[in-house]
């Protein structure tokens, strides 16, 4: 009997054509919505492998229901924090992830929403918009510069770097944070200095027991009045509330933020904040980078289902 493989939203064609080219019965299950818990249980019950998005939560229930059939959970996203890796470990199930692929689109995307909130970009398009623009005035929707300001980054892998080499384009002064340290110019090994000696910071940390809430009121206080925090990482790094607080008195200067706590229902508190530019989780959304991460997760699948190791097995 072909094996089946669950594949829990709609991804590229050509790698759902790669699948069944393979031998594979592939059963597609939403399209546009992630399946309901039950729908998740109830389909992975026999299958080989389970390709999933960061919308579904694949825990310990889940995993189960896939016993002792089920081999391998295909994340189509870099971050796993909706996968319980240790039931996965506990089952031998092998997890894998996206990494390499987004790192360009997302390192962009931090770029983008930096420049955005440094030259206040949606204000000057509503100005537009609202018909309320006089005109040119030498005053006029004044931003900061980027140039000779300094960017911390929290983390310092792929993402981070790809960010430190396109700050370094705008002739940014890149320091960056790490648990362990790096060897590289710019390591900062306390994270409260990071935050106070940076202009702005952008976070690249997986969601983990000890990076959720990282950023918490007392930190964000660190960033300062003029300073500007990034997040295309994880919601929970940030204490929405705390950042909230922060936005509302002035004692952040903005916020670029493409990840929140409880996607997709975003706090409308957060929205309406001062000098915040949210983008809904679209760090790796372009074409080619989609497509890439998709042609991972399939090739992983069949790595494994052919007793091969993939090469992007997550082991922490
Ligand atoms: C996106 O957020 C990802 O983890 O790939």
């Amino acid at each position: 009997m072909q094996p089946r493989v669950v594949v829990t939203r709609r991804i590229p064609e050509a790698a759902l054509q790669r699948l069944e080219a393979a031998g594979v019965t592939v059963q597609l299950l939403g399209a546009d919505a992630a399946p309901s818990r039950e729908e998740l249980i109830e389909a992975v019950r026999g299958a080989a492998g389970l390709v999933c998005l960061l919308t579904d939560r694949v825990d310990e229930a889940v995993l189960r229901s896939g016993e002792p059939t089920l081999r391998v959970v295909a994340n189509v996203a870099v971050g796993v924090d909706n996968i319980d890796l240790d039931a996965a470990r506990r089952q031998h199930v092998v997890v894998t992830n996206t990494p390499g692929v987004l790192d360009a689109a997302t390192a962009d995307l931090a770029i983008l929403l930096l420049l955005a909130v440094r030259r206040r970009l949606l204000e000057g398009v509503e100005l537009l918009r609202s018909g309320h623009w006089r005109g040119f005035a030498l005053d006029g929707s004044l931003g900061t510069d980027l140039e000779g300001s300094t960017l911390g980054l929290v983390g310092y892998g792929r993402i981070a770097r790809k960010v430190a080499a396109r700050a370094g384009a705008f002739e940014v002064e890149v320091l960056h944070h790490a648990r362990t340290p790096t060897g590289v110019p710019g390591y900062v090994s306390d994270l409260d200095e990071l935050l106070e000696r940076s202009d702005a910071v952008s976070l690249h940390v997986p969601l983990t027991p000890l990076t959720e809430g990282l950023l918490d009121a007392r930190r964000i206080e660190r960033i300062g009045p003029k300073g500007v925090l990034i997040n295309t990482a994880r919601g929970p790094v940030v204490d929405e509330d705390a950042l909230c607080d922060a936005l509302e008195s002035r004692r952040l200067g903005g916020a670029g933020l493409d990840v929140f706590v409880g996607e997709p229902n975003v706090s409308r508190r957060l929205l309406d904040c001062p000098n915040v530019v949210a983008t809904p989780h679209v760090g790796s959304a372009t074409n080619e980078t989609r497509a890439a991460m998709a042609e991972l997760a399939v090739s992983a699948v069949l790595d494994v289902l052919a007793g091969r190791a993939p090469a992007t097995e997550v082991t922490t």
